[in-house]
């Protein structure tokens, strides 16, 4: 039976489980505090860009299963079940900030009427879960809820692809009750043969951050090989392949870059190696990971600066790609911004191009650098040229045009996209990561 579902929390993760939720059948409504935001979505218009999101929302609005609200109270009141989607950005010391959270769980305390399922999909530190049963309990006198942790693992750029065929769906409970509901509003997953993993809520909220550390450490371990095979002469794509070709390691991240970026993994493994420090357990190995990736974004400016002859003062660096990663507009830990900004503090100008992230990046950086509606733009008036985001566009860049338009001849294609022989040809200077 379809089930009527509040998502609260309107961003990359809620949006997009919303409408996923709402095309399997349940009645849905995305709230959020953001009223610009709902406006816009209310006008058919999506926030952000992810891929394919527009068609899905457009459909299950016109079916009635989604709708858009910033009317918190009447959306809790009225659902089943409610989730929790809201951010949990970093601290300045690494701790996840539950400000959010806190704020959601009061509305839910203060709306609570009849039996609900409260499910946090926010990617929330140990022991998070069992704080909310309990803040709510005393704060509504109440306790005719269940809480589920039902962390996310969607990708940004492929967002809608992987609410639809996740690897796994996990679901910590403490009542079989709220685990019938869940696996009721996620049937349409479970007909294809999806695998649920049942668990406790500390459990599930361990899954989230150990994926996202061994990710992290995966990339930060290839990157740190690319890095030696630069100093031999090897080639870190060979490497990745022969090591990916063992099936215990598998091929998946293992593409070198300048650093792993975005809104998961960076406050992740920083939080957990904070959680790690308050339960007394060494977490010293996602540490060096932390430092390891911050080191990577820095060594990509040096790159340069050696390749433009040790002096960035008065260079124009163009810059491509400023999301963290292609196919999304987000800005968030991108290692766009550590290296412009530190190329900016060695004295060089940069104008950047990016074909979805210009509007966030100026959020940004503001005036302090300028913006190009085109990479040939970026070209014609650049000594160097640093790639940053691997947008498929950038894959067909027309060396030949950029060699003319150039003022200097430097690529150093951080992503590791460009054809370095064809680029030796036509007389640029090429570097990738990992490859000589
Ligand atoms: P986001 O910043 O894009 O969206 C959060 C939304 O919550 C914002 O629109 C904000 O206005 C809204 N909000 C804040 N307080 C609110 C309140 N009290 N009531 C209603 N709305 C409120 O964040 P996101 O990227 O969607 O991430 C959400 C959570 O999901 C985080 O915990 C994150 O770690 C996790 N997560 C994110 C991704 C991802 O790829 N972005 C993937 C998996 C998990
Ligand atoms: C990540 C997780 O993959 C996802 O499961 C979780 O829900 C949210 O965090 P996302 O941040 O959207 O997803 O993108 P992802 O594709 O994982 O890339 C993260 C960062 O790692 C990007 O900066 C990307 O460029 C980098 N990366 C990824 C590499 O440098 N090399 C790789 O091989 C893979």
């Amino acid at each position: 039976m379809s089930k009527q579902i509040s998502v609260i929390g309107t961003g990359y993760v809620g949006l997009v489980t919303g409408t996923g939720l709402a095309d399997f059948g349940n009645k849905v409504t995305c709230v959020d505090v953001d009223k610009t935001k709902i406006d816009m979505l209310n006008h058919g218009q999506i926030p952000i860009y992810e891929p394919g999101l527009k068609e899905l929302v457009d459909k299950n609005v016109r079916e009635r299963r989604l709708s858009f609200t910033s009317e918190i109270d009447t959306s809790i009141k009225e659902a089943e079940v409610v989730f929790i989607g809201v951010g949990t950005p970093s601290k300045e010391n690494g701790e996840a900030d539950l400000s959010y959270v806190e704020a959601v769980v009061e509305s839910i305390a203060k709306n609570l009427d009849g039996y609900k399922v409260i499910v946090t999909k926010s990617t929330v530190p140990v022991g998070t879960n069992r704080w909310i049963k309990q803040a709510i309990i005393e704060k509504s006198g109440k306790d005719t809820f269940d809480i589920v942790s039902n962390p996310e693992f969607l990708r940004e750029g492929s967002a809608v692809h992987d609410v639809f065929h996740p690897d796994r769906v996990v679901i910590g409970y403490e009542s079989e009750r709220a685990k019938e509901i869940i696996q009721d509003i996620y049937k349409a997953l479970y007909i294809i043969e999806t695998p649920f993993l049942f668990c406790n809520l500390e459990t599930a909220e361990l899954i989230k951050y150990a994926s996202n550390a061994f990710l992290a450490t995966k990339i930060t371990f290839i990157n740190q090989i690319a890095n030696f095979c630069e100093a031999v002469g090897a080639d870190v794509h060979k490497v990745a392949k022969g090591m990916g070709m063992d099936g215990r390691i598998s091929p998946k991240f293992l593409h070198p870059g300048p650093g792993y970026g975005g809104s998961c993994f960076p406050k992740d493994t920083k939080a957990l190696v904070d959680i790690g420090n308050k339960y007394n357990v060494d977490m010293s190995l996602v540490k060096e990971v932390v430092s390891s990736n911050e080191r990577q974004k820095k060594r990509m400016v040096e790159k340069l600066e050696r390749l433009v002859g040790g002096d960035l003062r008065g260079k124009k660096i163009g810059i491509l790609g400023l999301a963290f990663k292609a196919e999304t507009d987000d800005m968030r830990e991108s290692p766009s911004v550590v290296v412009i900004y530190e190329l900016l503090k060695r004295g060089a100008k940069v104008i950047a191009h990016d074909p979805q992230a210009i509007e966030n990046a100026k959020v940004i950086f503001g005036d302090r650098i300028e913006y190009a509606d085109s990479e040939y733009k970026v070209m014609s008036s650049s000594d160097a040229i640093m790639i940053l985001t691997e947008w498929n566009q950038y894959r067909g860049l027309d060396l030949e045009m950029a060699k003319k338009l150039m003022k200097g001849n430097i690529i150093l294609d951080t992503r590791n996209l460009i054809e370095l022989q064809r680029a030796k040809e036509l007389g640029i200077i090429c570097e990738g990561v990992g490859r000589k």
